[in-house]
């Protein structure tokens, strides 16, 4: 893969699109590395940063790795790679190992887990991070509360972006 400058991300990807075309979020914690698919994120500036903020919720596996992670990994896929998406989001790393059984190559950017297989890149130090407050949203938001906790936001600074060659 190539690196390109972060302002020139959206010439290959669309954040617009991420509902139709999501990416897989990969952390590690030095103990653990795993992913799960991801279609919630935000892209813009933050603290005078190119910033990238994702949205984990609580009952994912994924949670306690981004919390011990100083880094993380988005990795936008080919879309063909649709079967891999769709294990990423239904499959848990509480039930199996995902990086193992994922068929895909895992090689690491400054010791941050990505995808060689990925179309596009984009590697986070993570700056803060806080839990949704789903008290002080409106009803629509609310709904996706009631039952079993809230979101965690991970705000990285976007550090590097890769692409396919
Ligand atoms: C298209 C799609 C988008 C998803 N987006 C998110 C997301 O943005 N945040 C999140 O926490 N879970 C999201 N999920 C659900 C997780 O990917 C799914 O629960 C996954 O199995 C969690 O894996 P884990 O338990 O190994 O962390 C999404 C799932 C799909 C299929």
């Amino acid at each position: 893969m190539k690196e390109i400058k972060v302002e020139n991300l959206f010439q290959y990807i669309n954040p617009m699109k991420l509902n139709t075309e999501p990416a897989i979020a990969l952390a590690s914690d030095g103990k653990e590395t795993n992913g799960l698919t991801i279609g919630w994120a935000e892209f813009g500036r933050l603290w005078r940063k190119p910033a990238m903020t994702v949205y984990v919720h609580k009952a994912r596996y994924s949670k306690h790795i981004f919390d011990g992670a100083d880094y993380y990994s988005v990795c936008f896929m080919e879309p063909e790679q649709k079967n891999v998406l769709g294990y990423f989001g239904t499959v848990s790393g509480r039930d199996e190992n995902k990086m193992k059984n994922c068929g895909l190559t895992v090689l690491e950017e400054d010791g941050v887990p990505y995808f060689a297989e990925s179309r596009a890149v984009v590697i986070c130090r993570i700056m803060g991070r806080n839990d949704f407050d789903a008290f002080s949203c409106d009803d629509g938001v609310k709904e996706w509360y009631l039952k079993d906790g809230v979101h965690t936001l991970y705000h990285g600074e976007i550090i590097k972006v890769l692409v396919k060659e």
